[in-house]
């Protein structure tokens, strides 16, 4: 049993957010706390919170009344991230035992809070959304993944799209300089990730305070600094996706064969009530680009089905799409009206069972797809970064540079260190995976 001060923290929510923790985690040990393994241990539960869809939202809500029980064991709570941001003092009425709010624009106020909270003080909030032009800038990260260092480039979001959250939870655009960046970067190498992946909301807007590097410099560089083996960067933004960042995938072969391009529908006239700012043709104009590169780049994407106002024939504008763009992988997801958003003002036009029946003819067109895509690698070696062992087959579980899943299997008595490279003869394939054996 721990002594002192004692936090546990859980995660909801997308990379962003699980490497917010991973900040929160180094603050916080900093501040003198010790993890725990239980919240049974714990004198402060922390809960990092997602909203991006109603799904999300409602786990946290279900997750707080959990915590009334521990209450009565004279534990603190502080619910952090997007849900904190978007309900703000009204977690306080809901929740009456949560003594902290706070949104990802103020943790570099955390410290601060942390203190009025050992002090005994209830009702703590940071709030400050999109007044903030700050980025959480700290060097106590306490890295959780043991094999992909995660480094954020900007904060926040402009863009505003019509379903969107995110604008309204992680504030304004605010990119670090790129001299903090590749220090960072630096720093991860030494601690010994060979992996890094950049992130953003939209990494494509990145703008250097200091004027020194554009994204696609600045990817360059970060794929050049000695130790680094693989570099991504999630999330893209067909808006400002520029051509030179095919010419440095092609030039640095650190970067990974994958791109990320997250379309939402497949019609020009969904797109615009959707406030994307481009068209079909914009879109598949920087597809063209990317399948022209001389690498083999996978792509995937993101899809909003039933969209307000998505008709049959808009639908199948998005199937022609996915016909067309052939992914590697699609995460598709029910429109769901979020708070804030100018999408909540349009009529959800589509029943649910509607919106249903479009996702599952979606990702059934779509398995079988990639059913196709992932047969061309059988008897290919292919590079894998390992992750972990697979138990469940025995076998050891990585990714390729593509970012393709692949289950191995390994001659050696000792399944290889996650972050370890093998190199692995794909024998058999599935829709979304690979499988092999380390050569
Ligand atoms: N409803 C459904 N899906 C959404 N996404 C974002 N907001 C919504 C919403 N209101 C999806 C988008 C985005 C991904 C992270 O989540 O496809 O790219
Ligand atoms: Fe969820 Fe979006 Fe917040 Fe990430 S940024 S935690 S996906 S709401």
């Amino acid at each position: 049993m721990a002594t002192g001060k004692t936090f546990y923290l859980e995660t909801f929510g997308c990379q962003m957010n699980a490497h917010d923790s991973e900040k929160v985690i180094g603050t916080l040990e900093h501040e003198g706390y010790e993890r725990v393994d239980s919240e049974e241990e714990a004198g402060l539960i922390l809960y990092n919170t997602c909203s991006i869809r109603d799904k999300a939202e409602q786990k946290v809500f279900n997750r707080l009344n959990d915590y009334k029980k521990l209450h009565k064991a004279g534990k603190r709570f502080a619910v952090l991230g997007c849900v904190a941001q978007q309900e703000g003092e009204k977690i306080f009425d809901r929740a009456p035992y949560v003594s902290l709010v706070s949104g990802s624009a103020s943790y570099r106020k955390l410290p601060e809070m942390l203190d009025r909270l050992e002090a005994g003080e209830t009702r703590i909030t940071g709030l400050d959304d999109r007044q903030t032009d700050e980025a959480f800038e700290t060097e106590f990260t306490s890295r959780q993944n043991p094999y992909r260092g995660y480094i954020t480039i900007i904060e926040g979001c402009d863009k505003f799209c019509a379903y969107c959250v995110v604008p309204y939870t992680r504030g304004r655009e605010r990119s670090r300089t790129s001299a903090s960046v590749l220090a960072e970067a630096q720093r991860i190498v030494d601690q010994g990730y060979t992996e890094i992946q950049l992130l953003g909301q939209n990494v494509n807007s990145y703008r250097d305070p200091d004027e020194k590097l554009s994204f696609a410099d600045l990817l360059a560089a970060v794929g050049q600094v000695p130790g680094i083996r693989r570099v991504r960067f999630t999330t893209s933004h067909p808006r400002d996706f520029t051509r030179d960042i095919v010419e440095v995938l092609d030039a640095v072969p650190t970067l990974c064969d994958h791109v990320h391009l997250p379309v939402q529908s497949g019609s020009s006239r969904i797109l615009k009530a959707m406030a994307r700012e481009y068209t079909r043709d914009w879109y598949l104009e920087r597809i063209a680009w990317i399948k022209a590169a001389r690498r083999p780049i996978s792509l995937s994407t993101d899809i909003i089905v039933g969209f307000p106002g998505e008709t049959a024939e808009d639908f199948i504008q998005t199937m022609d799409l996915l016909a067309e763009v052939e992914y590697d992988c699609v995460f598709g997801f029910k429109y769901s009206g979020r708070p804030n958003t100018p999408a909540l003002t349009m009529i959800d036009s589509i029943p649910e069972t509607e919106k249903a029946s479009r996702l599952q003819v979606l990702l059934d067109r779509q398995r079988e797809i990639q059913r196709v895509n992932y047969a061309n690698h059988l008897g290919q070696t292919l590079e894998v970064m390992v992750e972990g062992p697979n138990p469940a087959r025995g076998q050891v579980t990585g990714r390729s540079t593509q970012n393709k899943p692949v289950n191995f299997t390994s001659a050696q008595p000792i399944a290889p260190a996650p972050g370890s490279y093998a190199q692995v003869l794909i024998t058999a394939t599935h829709p979304n995976s690979l499988v092999g054996e380390a050569v």
